[in-house]
């Protein structure tokens, strides 16, 4: 078999980030997964963070878009020029095609899957482009012994879904994959405040009104934050005071959806993985692990012992570069289209 050279890279192609692993350098890229578009020519005015920056600014002839929704690619040409974009970035060379590993949420369809796959290619892949599971690659990312005969439960809460996994053998013994994430928290944080105070919140206010004030437990200390929106009555811009009590009301809903695939996947684990995962704990990776008071709640509704992963942003992205540096003895949780290898 031939092995893996030099400027084999991993990517995780997230909701919200994506991040970028090369073999031998480790991560060397985090950025949000955004768009900025010239409508009129179709081109990329800024990709990542400068994109990001954009999200409603922008004038009529520019459209910030996310090409990914809930884990997929939801704009299958733009999601190719942004990968284009990341790649020739760490790979400084648009001629070389390197190696990819590519994450994907493990409840796609065939179909969704081929779609990445593909993506991946025509962005300057080699073919054929590997896959791994988003799940797989977090426990790897987060040093849980995926390979070994000892059950391990991940819990990755991503912009756009969650992946819950029960991991034993270098296999998923137990999986789900719910479309609710970040993306839904800061849905849900814009409906309560257009509801309760009759304004007008832009996508990332959301976001960092929950970064800010979000969580799913009662916080020692509650908080208060002012933020700024438009008056749905007047249209004029108008600032309201919001506390961490009624932002955690209004994050109940999808925490709930997100505890009770948690507690779905525990039912059905074999009781022997299930003993495992009570002595070393549920792990919990991918942005959303940040939110406060998410273990404790975890921990309250289960009864099981939670530990979050260091720098919970990067599991994914980290797991997926142990793939590509340890692929003979990974190999087994990687898969390929397999015609061309
Ligand atoms: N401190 C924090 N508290 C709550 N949420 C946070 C915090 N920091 C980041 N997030 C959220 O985490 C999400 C991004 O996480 P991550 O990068 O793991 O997602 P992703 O991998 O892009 O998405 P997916 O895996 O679903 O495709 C965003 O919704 C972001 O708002
Ligand atoms: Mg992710």
């Amino acid at each position: 078999m031939r092995s893996f050279g030099a400027r084999d890279i991993a990517v995780d192609l997230g909701t919200a980030n994506t991040l970028v692993y090369v073999r031998g350098r480790g991560i060397v890229l985090d950025q949000p997964s955004v768009v900025a578009l010239d409508v009129t020519t179709g081109t990329p005015l800024a990709v990542g963070h400068d994109a990001k920056r954009m999200a409603g600014r922008t004038p009529a002839h520019i459209q910030v878009i996310r090409p990914l929704k809930d884990g997929v690619i939801a704009d299958f040409d733009v999601c190719e020029k942004m990968l284009r974009y990341f790649i020739e970035q760490v790979s400084g060379s648009r001629w070389a095609k390197p190696r990819m590993v590519i994450c994907v949420p493990s409840g796609i369809t065939g179909v969704e899957q081929r779609a990445v796959q593909e993506a991946a290619e025509y962005a300057g892949a080699r073919k054929p482009a590997f896959i791994i599971e988003e799940p797989m690659a977090a426990a790897i990312g987060a040093g849980l012994p995926v390979q070994s005969p000892h059950g391990s439960m991940i819990v990755d809460v991503g912009g756009g879904t969650t992946e819950v996994a029960v991991i034993s053998l270098g296999g998923m013994v137990a999986a789900q994959s719910a479309r609710v994430g970040g993306d839904v928290l800061d849905d849900s944080i814009t409906q309560y405040v257009k509801k309760e105070y009759g304004v007008a919140l832009g996508d990332s206010t959301a976001e960092e009104v929950k970064v800010a004030l979000g969580s799913a437990w009662p916080l020692a200390d509650e908080m208060y934050a002012e933020i700024r929106g438009r008056d749905l009555v007047t249209g004029l811009p108008k600032t309201v005071t919001v506390g961490s009590v009624e932002i955690r009301e209004a994050l109940e809903e999808p925490i709930s959806s997100i505890i009770d695939a948690i507690k779905s996947t525990l039912d059905r684990t074999p009781p022997e993985l299930a003993a495992d995962i009570m002595g070393e704990g549920i792990v919990l990776a991918g942005g959303g692990a940040l939110l406060r008071g998410l273990d404790q709640r975890l921990a309250n509704e289960t009864g099981m012992p939670i530990r979050i992963a260091t720098d919970p942003l990067y599991a994914v992205a980290r797991g997926s570069g142990q793939a590509l540096e340890e692929f003979e003895v990974l190999r087994g949780v990687l898969f390929s289209s397999g015609d061309q290898y």
